[in-house]
């Protein structure tokens, strides 16, 4: 199978359309067959309820290829499972677990020529989601929805790939106390573009949230979760029911404890104790582990020990067993690498 022609190691994270898509709908109660199409354009009617009141919540996940050339995903399930709860928040008919997998698989395979080769450094990012496609206009949930899987080979999310980098502590909310923040809807992410744009301006890479009750506690950023070492060698990330439970981070852990044998704490973070850690870090499939050198909390500064030139050596070896696992150089945990080729 002949691979595209492209300049692997140089994407960024961005779309490109890639030849094949999965896609399914939902109508008088039941989702259709699904099929594998070319067409990557959608139309609708202008009164749709994903247009109206943002009826759509999204997955993300990544294919990669290993040393010995095959191509396989990491815990999809989990991402379909995440789908699950996603939709029924927003009283979107649920994507069966089973079904969410099977597209995955059909999808990577049928676009194999766009999965980067193994030591590219890119990878293939999976975005399934789904949409309310039915006319709505008094406020309530659509009779009519879409599930969709495209492809695009990604580059690292962060420029600078591994440089460390500069957060700020955002002004703004990402999620409410008994809101959608757990969740992957699209409404989590429109509100976030304000934040994201002003602190780009600002010269910061990302926002961090706080929890929006006592604005004291670590919550998220717009599209990772965050990671800290501390001096005596912790991993120690943030708990709140208003940040989305990274699959990332939850791997993360089980990497840490059963393979690096460091204690693990999931717990509350307060921002006063930041200042105490060694390391940062934020995780997410996009992210992956991306290292964070200092945070801005209004002209303070919190510089971690780790500095601004690399990642911190604990970081690092989560990154490098992460991968590992992903690439398949290292043994997993038992179903938590699906072999799709
Ligand atoms: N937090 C937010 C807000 C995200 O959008 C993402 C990306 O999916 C993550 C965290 C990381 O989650 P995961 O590791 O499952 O990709
Ligand atoms: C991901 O990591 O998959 C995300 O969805 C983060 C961001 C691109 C929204």
């Amino acid at each position: 199978m002949e691979k595209k022609n492209l300049d692997w190691a140089n994407l960024g994270f961005g779309y490109m359309m890639a030849d094949y898509r999965y896609v399914s709908n939902y109508k008088d109660g039941k989702w259709d067959d699904g099929e594998i199409t070319t067409d990557a354009n959608i139309t609708l009617n202008e009164c749709a309820g994903v247009f109206q009141y943002a009826q759509t919540c999204f997955e993300g996940l990544k294919a990669y290829t290993t040393e010995d050339g095959h191509i396989v995903c990491f815990r999809p399930d989990l991402n379909a499972q995440r789908m699950v709860d996603s939709c029924e928040r927003l009283k979107m008919p649920v994507f069966p677990v089973e079904r969410f997998i099977d597209a995955v698989e059909k999808v990577v395979k049928a676009n194999e020529a766009w999965v980067p080769p193994f030591g590219s450094g890119a990878t293939l990012y999976i975005r399934p989601y789904m949409i309310a496609t039915n006319p709505v206009i008094g406020v309530k949930p659509a009779t009519e929805y879409q599930f969709r899987i495209f492809v695009t080979p990604v580059g690292p999310y962060f420029k600078g790939g591994a440089k460390p980098l500069t957060i700020r502590v955002s002004d703004y909310d990402r999620a409410a106390p008994c809101g959608t923040g757990h969740i992957k809807a699209g409404l989590n992410y429109a509100m976030s573009l304000y934040p994201i744009v002003d602190a780009h301006e600002q010269g910061f890479d990302e926002n961090m949230y706080l929890d929006p009750a006592t604005r004291t506690k670590v919550e998220e950023t717009g599209g990772a979760n965050f990671i800290f070492i501390t001096k005596d060698g912790k991993l120690v990330t943030p708990k709140s029911d208003s940040i989305l439970p990274s699959i990332t981070r939850r791997s993360l852990m089980v990497v840490a404890e059963k393979y690096l044998g460091m204690e693990v704490e999931h717990r509350e973070v307060l921002l006063e104790e930041l200042k105490d850690f060694a390391e940062c870090g934020l995780c997410g499939t996009a992210a992956v582990i991306s290292p964070v050198g200092k945070i801005n909390d209004h002209g303070t500064e919190i510089c971690f020990p780790s500095g601004m030139e690399e990642m911190g050596p604990t970081t690092k070896k989560l990154y490098e067993t992460l991968t590992g696992i992903q690439m398949g150089k290292l043994e997993a945990p038992e179903g938590w690498v699906k072999v799709i080729v």
